[in-house]
C-alpha cells in the first residue's frame, strides 16, 4: 500500500520510526523503494550530486527533471520534492512552483525551508489550496550565507525561536517537519509538543523518523556532514571496478 500523510501521522502515534532518504534518479529511487524506505525526498541537496557547491544554484527545472525520474522508480514510498532557493519568495511564486511540482512530477508533497512569519503565511496558503507541505527548520541550507552550516538552537533564545517556528508550521497545516542539525534536547521538545511527525537529520534519536542524504550513507559524497553515517564506501567500490575493467580492456582480457 502506498504511504500517505495519514499513515505518517499514524506511525508517530504508534511510535513506529519513519525511515526517509533522498533520491535523485530512477535507479536509486527503485532501490530505496524496494528496500522499504517510507519517505523519499528529492532534496535540493541533489545540487551537490550535480556538482554544485551549495544548494543555491539548482533550478526548479532541474528538480522537476530529476523528480520525474525518481517518480518512475517509486511505488510505495511517500514522495516529497524540495522547492529550490528562489522559487517560493512570495505566495504567488510558491503556488506556481508547488503546482508545477505536483502536476509535472506526480510527487505527493513539496518541502519548503524556514519558519519565519512570511513563510508561515505562504505555507498556510499552499495547504489551503490542497498542496501537502513538509516544513524544514533548524539548519536550513538555503540560508547558508546567513546562518552557515553550524548546529542551530544552542542558546535558549534560539531554541525557543525554533520551537515556536515548529508550532507555527503545524498550525499552518504542514503534515511533517524536518528538523536539521539542532540539539537532541530541542528536537525532543518539538517532537513531544507536535502531533505531526518530526523527521530528524543531525537532530538526535528522539525524532519520529530520520532522514539522511543517500549519497552520504553510500560513501559517494566527497565530504559528509558530521552527523551523517557512512554505511558503505561506493566511491572505493566503483573505483576498484572501473580500474579492473580498464586493466582488462587494455590487456585485451575483456571481452573474452
Ligand atoms: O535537500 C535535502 O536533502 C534535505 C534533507 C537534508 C532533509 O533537505
Amino acid at each position: 500500500m502506498p504511504v500517505t500523510t495519514q499513515q505518517l501521522i499514524q506511525w508517530k502515534q504508534q511510535k513506529r520510526s519513519i525511515v526517509a532518504l533522498t533520491a535523485w534518479d530512477y535507479a536509486i529511487a527503485q532501490i530505496l523503494d524496494a528496500a522499504g524506505v517510507d519517505l523519499i525526498l528529492v532534496g535540493d541537496s541533489m545540487a551537490v550530486v550535480l556538482g554544485y557547491e551549495t544548494t543555491l544554484p539548482i533550478t526548479l527545472d532541474e528538480m522537476l527533471y530529476h523528480a520525474k525520474a525518481v517518480r518512475r522508480g517509486v511505488k510505495r514510498a511517500f514522495l516529497v520534492v524540495d522547492l529550490p532557493f528562489g522559487t517560493y519568495q512570495d505566495i504567488q511564486q510558491a503556488m506556481h512552483s508547488a503546482v508545477r511540482v505536483l502536476k509535472e512530477t506526480g510527487a505527493q508533497a513539496v518541502k519548503l525551508e524556514g519558519g519565519y512569519a512570511a513563510m508561515i503565511e505562504t505555507i498556510a496558503r499552499l495547504v489551503q489550496a490542497g498542496i501537502p507541505v513538509m516544513g524544514h527548520v533548524g539548519l536550513t541550507p538555503q540560508s547558508i550565507h546567513q546562518i552557515g552550516l553550524r548546529q542551530q538552537g544552542k542558546s535558549e533564545e534560539d531554541s525557543e525561536r525554533i520551537l515556536n517556528q515548529a508550532i507555527a508550521l503545524e498550525q499552518a497545516g504542514v503534515f511533517a517537519i524536518v528538523l536539521e542539525h539542532i540539539t537532541a534536547d530541542l528536537a525532543m521538545q518539538i517532537t513531544q509538543k507536535l502531533s505531526i511527525p518530526t523527521i530528524g537529520i543531525g537532530a538526535g534519536v528522539h525524532c519520529d523518523g530520520q532522514v539522511l542524504v543517500t549519497s552520504d550513507i553510500l560513501g559517494l559524497s566527497e565530504k559528509q556532514p558530521p552527523f551523517a553515517k557512512v554505511y558503505t564506501n561506493l566511491r572505493e567500490t566503483i573505483t576498484k571496478a572501473v580500474q579492473e575493467y580498464s586493466l582488462e580492456v587494455r590487456e585485451k582480457k575483456f571481452p573474452e
